[in-house]
């Protein structure tokens, strides 16, 4: 490892989204200023057989950086096996997944279902330990519900067998992502262990961001469903952090150069038909909030080859004046001078806790539910 893990792991970072944050989607983030992006679940197991999907899944990750590979799986032997493949492409950090909560993973004994088995756990990750100096991290959820909490637990044994980071979704399997995420047991986990412990969950801008620092006294923060279709949070919360200021919000022109982009991006990655197909939903994202939008994809889920899509978009928004905003926006509060903070390398300044509450905030509304198969397909 060439930096140290507080390094490593002190940045803002894009989570994973199974069926999302594909190689268009981590590239476009990176190139608007994310720090650290993670692939996708990918399979152990699928990986040790040979299976096709996270064949395809592992082989979109290279090249890229930096990156993390995320694996899951319930066997050590497997992820052991699997970690070895990973590392040999030269990732920047492997990441365990103990945090998926769906049913077809669960009931295979992956994802959350090992943290009721802490020994399985201590054995997967002394076995991936084994096999990368790479660093190395695990990503919870807090625990099964509010009477079964485990993330204590598995943390400390996870730092026993060498885990270099721990990244906490701050809800139960039970909460899946009903009410606010309980960042408390953030804090509480950066009080138990001396690794690196990032926060996850409702960080949707500069503000909340400031306020899990503040709260949790986490060491890195990582971003989901509010950077999609909306690449520019990371560079936003980077600037609040840093300076207090806001950017002010993409414009509609920024956003369909952009989305333009990320549509060809995905085209040269899964082809015509694929990325057309699979782009959909991230224009409904990235336009969200402007006239005319369900008309627009409408006309777009009938069209089927990239540069159509793309003269249908540009059609769209011919009728739209190009600085328009999106109807949501909303202007944060001032950040004061001594809640400042910098990301990767940069000095943690003293952090408050009285930041003023933002909300309704337009955060994407997927839930975990909606994992595509292709992700699990290698049970
Ligand atoms: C549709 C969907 C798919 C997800 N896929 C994964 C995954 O593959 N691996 C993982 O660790 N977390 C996954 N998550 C959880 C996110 O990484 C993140 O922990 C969660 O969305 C909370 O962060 P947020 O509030 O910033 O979105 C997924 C979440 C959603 C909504």
């Amino acid at each position: 490892m060439s930096e140290s893990p507080l390094d490593f792991y002190r940045r803002l970072m894009l989570a994973p989204i199974s069926g999302v944050t594909d190689r268009a989607v981590r590239r476009i983030a990176r190139e608007l200023g994310c720090r650290l992006t993670f692939s996708e679940l990918i399979s152990a197991v699928g990986l040790c057989v040979q299976g096709r999907t996270a064949q395809a899944m592992l082989e979109s990750c290279l090249d890229e950086h930096p990156l993390v590979v995320q694996l899951f799986g319930r066997e050590p032997g497997e992820l052991s096996e699997a970690t070895k493949m990973v590392d040999d492409l030269g990732p920047d950090g492997i990441d365990l997944n103990l945090g998926c909560p769906v049913k077809r993973v669960v009931n295979h004994g992956s994802g959350m279902a090992l943290v009721r088995d802490t020994k399985r756990t201590g054995e997967i990750i002394a076995a991936m330990r084994q096999n990368t100096h790479l660093p190395l991290s695990v990503k919870m959820r807090a625990g099964w519900d509010h009477d079964d909490l485990t993330f204590l637990q598995v943390a400390r044994i996870a730092q026993e067998e060498g885990a270099d980071g721990l990244i906490l979704h701050a809800r139960t399997r039970k909460m899946g992502f009903s009410g606010d995420a309980h960042w408390p047991w953030i804090a509480e986990l950066k009080a138990a262990v001396s690794i690196p412990v990032v926060g996850n969950g409702d960080v949707i801008d500069g503000p909340s961001a400031a306020r899990m620092l503040a709260q949790t006294g986490c060491d890195g923060i990582m971003v989901g469903r509010a950077s999609l279709g909306n690449p520019w949070i990371f560079a936003e919360i980077q600037q609040y952090l840093t300076t207090g200021q806001t950017l002010p919000p993409a414009t509609l022109q920024t956003r369909v150069d952009v989305l333009t982009r990320h549509l060809r991006y995905a085209v040269e990655d899964k082809g015509q038909h694929r990325g057309v197909q699979e782009m959909r939903k991230q224009i409904g994202w990235y336009l969200k909030g402007f006239p005319n939008v369900k008309e627009l994809r409408q006309t777009v889920n009938r069209l089927d080859r990239l540069e159509e899509v793309i003269a249908a978009i540009r059609l769209w928004a011919k009728g739209l004046a190009a600085g328009l905003m999106p109807i949501h926006h909303l202007t944060p509060p001032p950040l004061s001078e001594n809640c400042r903070f910098t990301f990767h390398n940069g000095k943690s300044v003293q952090q408050t806790s009285d930041l003023q509450q933002v909300e309704n905030h337009p955060a994407a509304d997927l839930t975990e539910n909606q994992l595509p198969t292709a992700a699990t397909g290698h049970l």
